[in-house]
């Protein structure tokens, strides 16, 4: 969708929602990057997370659900789990993805100004089961969680990554897979992406089993365009990923799906080591918002943000994790000063 050229321009609506730890800090930075390049965006702001567990006895209440639907898009902070099981509470991220059918994670990683060049990547993630099916229980002193694959969810994801590569320059998919060891679960993942990459003739494929991949994305990260893979793979590949041109305070993500509904979030977590302190890297939050502004067809405003944001590194304003001593104050409004 080209906003500019539609008859009826809907007005875009951005609901936030910050979350816990340092989700506080880094959505407002994100929310004042688009509010400054004046596109009529109006805001709603939503409440999601532990805390909000805490408050309301749910970690995603009715009326967040509701602001959800209702926004052109979501900007989400983080969520803090704690590694124990606590009655009542689950993931609002995990829910998120299971309600609104956002099967597709999507996790650019691409050379800022202060990493190695040349990495430009896209890993596609499959959002909606894999090892992250929730199915999970112990039996004695056995604990059990079930890999699920289903053909429908492979498929989709695999043709959403086949389409994703069609629009880039080098056109390659790399899909990723344990299917030597996981015979029955990734034999079938492996299996759908290949019947779909014969639907794709002008797209170039390999295959990765995932721990040669997580290798290469060390040893030669410029190997890869995209690369399609299940849930827990892609979620441990894309921190690696990030670890590649700085850390988890630059990487951005998306979660979309059929039916109109998206979020955006920046990869990492609430980060209660650095929350309010007000150091948190703003920057995945920011190109989180890149990613949002093409989600509703402003494809000029993200890229009006994506290169404030690397004239602000180059510049060398950086925060703490990236070696310099910029607040998240500075480093945003950095961002501010070159969006004009
Ligand atoms: P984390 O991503 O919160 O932090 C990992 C490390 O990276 C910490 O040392 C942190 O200070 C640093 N870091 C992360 N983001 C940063 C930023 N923007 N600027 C500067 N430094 C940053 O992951 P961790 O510590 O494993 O988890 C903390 C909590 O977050 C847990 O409760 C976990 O469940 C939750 N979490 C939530 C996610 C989500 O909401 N989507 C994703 C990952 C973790
Ligand atoms: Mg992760």
């Amino acid at each position: 969708m080209n906003r500019a050229n539609s008859s009826a321009v809907q007005p875009i609506t951005v609901c936030l929602i910050d979350g816990d730890g340092i989700g506080k800090e880094v959505i407002p930075a994100a929310a004042r990057v688009l509010e400054a390049l004046n596109l009529g965006i109006a805001f709603t702001h939503a409440e999601a997370g532990w805390e909000c567990f805490e408050r309301q006895g749910t970690a995603l209440p009715e009326e967040t659900k509701a602001a959800i639907r209702a926004a052109s898009a979501t900007m989400f902070g983080a969520t803090s789990s704690p590694s124990t099981k606590v009655a009542g509470y689950s993931s609002p991220v995990l829910a998120m993805r299971k309600l609104f059918d956002l099967y597709v994670n999507l996790r650019p990683t691409m050379s800022l100004p202060g990493s190695p060049d040349g990495i430009d990547l896209l890993i596609v993630r499959e959002n909606t089961e894999g090892l992250y099916s929730g199915r999970e229980r112990r039996e004695g002193d056995t604990a059990i969680t079930e890999r699920v694959i289903t053909v429908r969810a492979s498929e989709r994801i695999a043709r959403y990554a086949f389409e994703a590569a069609q629009k880039r320059m080098r056109k390659h998919v790399t899909i990723v897979h344990k299917a030597n060891v996981l015979k029955e679960t990734d034999g079938l993942f492996r299996e759908c992406c290949l019947r779909v990459a014969a639907d794709f003739p002008d797209v170039g494929y390999d295959e990765l089993l995932v721990d040669a991949c997580a290798m290469w994305l060390v040893k030669d990260p410029r190997r890869f365009d995209v690369i399609v893979t299940t849930n827990l793979f892609g979620d441990i590949l894309s921190d690696e990923a990030a670890g590649l041109i700085g850390g988890l305070g630059v990487a951005p993500s998306a979660n979309v799906g059929a039916a109109g509904v998206a979020y955006f979030e920046p990869v990492h977590g609430s980060a209660p080591d650095i929350a309010g302190k007000g150091i948190a890297n703003p920057v995945g939050a920011i190109l989180s918002t890149a990613m949002l502004l093409d989600h509703v067809g402003c494809a000029e405003a993200a890229r009006r943000v994506e290169s404030s944001v690397q004239r602000a590194l180059a510049d060398g304003i950086r925060t703490r994790d990236l070696g310099g001593d910029a607040s998240t104050e500075q480093m945003t409004q950095a961002v501010l000063d070159r969006l004009a």
